[in-house]
């Protein structure tokens, strides 16, 4: 199945220039940027060159991290995906980053299932990763909850960080 993927409450398909603005709500927001290690947009000019790269990443992988559009809404409310490991590969993991207004109701985990959902029966990965600060509590529970299983702290991103990881249950019996 092609994109757009879709839950129950969302829509999930790849970034276009138009998205900028409103992911910039979410690049810029202090509070949505603490675990990420890159510091938050001053302005929407430094969200541009960050919406830009995922559109890239898609035109050269087939998956990146795309926009979540909230059906009730319309509205892009965040972002879901698959990325190569450490933005080089060759493993792929799951990442998701939520406005910060729409946390805490199910939405990351709605979002990420599905994404391991197409990156297991649609891409054929073997295996999926995913990294997190320790302090990300509600990361951990996510990638908990979609059936990831942590490994223990790994380095990654020049960050000392958890790992979780899911291989592929078509492929692994
Ligand atoms: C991480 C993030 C995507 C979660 O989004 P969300 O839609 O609120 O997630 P969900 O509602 O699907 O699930 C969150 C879970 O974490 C739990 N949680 C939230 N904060 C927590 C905390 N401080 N300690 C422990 N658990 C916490 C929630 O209770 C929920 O678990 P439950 O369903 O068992 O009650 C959101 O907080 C976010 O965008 N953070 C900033 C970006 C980020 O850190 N991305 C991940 C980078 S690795």
């Amino acid at each position: 199945m092609p994109l757009p993927l879709h839950t129950p409450r969302l829509m999930i398909r790849p970034f276009t220039p138009d998205d900028v603005e409103a992911m910039h709500v979410l690049f810029s927001d202090p509070e949505v940027m603490r675990y990420i290690p890159r510091p938050p947009s001053q302005d929407i000019e430094e969200s541009r060159p960050r919406v830009e790269r995922h559109i890239r990443i898609h035109e050269t992988y087939g998956y990146a991290l795309w926009a979540i559009v909230e059906k009730a809404s319309a509205m892009v409310i965040g972002d879901a995906g698959l990325i190569p490991f450490e933005g080089k590969g060759p493993e792929v993991e799951v990442g998701y980053h939520l406005r910060r207004d729409c946390w805490g109701k199910g939405y990351a985990t709605e979002a990420a299932a599905e994404c391991l959902r197409y990156g297991f029966e649609e891409l054929r990965l073997p295996r999926i990763l995913a990294v997190t600060f320790p302090e990300n509590m509600a990361s951990r529970r996510v990638l908990t909850k979609i059936g990831m299983t942590e490994q223990g702290m790994t380095r990654a991103y020049d960050f000392d960080c958890v790992l979780f990881e899911m291989k592929n249950p078509l492929e692994n019996g």
